[in-house]
């Protein structure tokens, strides 16, 4: 089965570094499609570069979040992975989706083992909030439960990168809300998913393979530097 591995992104100056990284990552996994979704009303000419010279199978998608939710606190990759869900349903069949956010560090064996999803598998993220990991609960081989430092009365409180669905389970009312913090959530419910269906990966849920890594914020020089006077390709977000 095919991967779609969907990422939200938007630039800045840590973009470039992040996406080159992940690019790594991915160029290591076999049959694995990569739709990047730009939170911007074109697509950027770097990361366009980056992704051709990838040598991966991509889509780019041009998907900027509504002008309301720009400010503070407003819920992050929204626009963006909505753009990538119709553009599955227009186009693909079947095959594994995953969201992974650009700033996530992925472990290659979770690849081997999302391929497998028959509905909706879920698995340990590590570095999330005050307690370090979120994770389901797994008793005899079965999802019971979730450890999780926010709840947030959530059905399913987990975060964006800890669960992958099979295509063929998806419905077409699947949708994703713009509330921060419950876009997992509602997402995962929107499903009609039951939690005895959820199937639990990395070895009972025993094993961390995702992190939700975070890059410290580029801070810019306060001395004025004429970046152009160095002819930099590389410009994006860094001026
Ligand atoms: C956490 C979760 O890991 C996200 O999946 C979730 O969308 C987010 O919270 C939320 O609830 O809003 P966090 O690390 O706090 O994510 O947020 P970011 O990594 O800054 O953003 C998540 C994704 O959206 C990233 O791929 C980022 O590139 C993208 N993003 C962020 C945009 O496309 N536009 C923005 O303005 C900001
Ligand atoms: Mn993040």
């Amino acid at each position: 089965k095919m991967i779609y591995y969907v990422t939200p992104t938007y630039p800045r100056p840590e973009q470039m570094p992040e996406l080159t990284r992940l690019a790594h990552t991915l160029m290591h996994v076999p049959r694995i499609h990569w739709i990047v979704a730009d939170d911007q009303p074109h697509c950027s000419d770097t990361v366009l570069k980056l992704l051709r010279r990838s040598g991966l199978p991509f889509t780019f998608i041009s998907s900027p979040k509504p002008f309301v939710y720009r400010g503070t606190n407003f819920p992050r990759g929204v626009a963006n992975r909505r753009a990538a869900l119709s553009w599955l349903r227009e186009n693909v069949q079947e095959g594994i989706l995953y969201f992974g956010d650009d700033d996530n560090t992925v472990d290659l064996q979770l690849f081997d083992e999302i391929r497998n999803t028959k509905k909706v598998s879920m698995f340990p993220v590590g570095l999330i909030g005050d307690y370090g990991v979120s994770t389901p609960i797994v008793k005899d081989g079965k999802v019971v439960a979730f450890f999780d430092s926010w709840s947030g009365s959530r059905t399913f409180p987990v975060d964006m990168a800890g669960f992958a669905i099979n295509i063929e389970y998806m419905k077409p009312s699947a949708s994703m809300p713009y509330i921060a913090g419950h876009e997992e959530d509602r997402f995962l419910v929107s499903l009609g998913l039951k939690l005895d269906e959820i199937e639990p990966l990395a070895a009972n849920c025993s094993k961390v393979l995702v992190w939700h890594t975070k890059t410290a914020k580029y801070k810019k020089p306060s001395l004025k530097i004429d970046l152009h006077s160095l002819c930099l390709d590389y410009y994006n977000g860094l001026i």
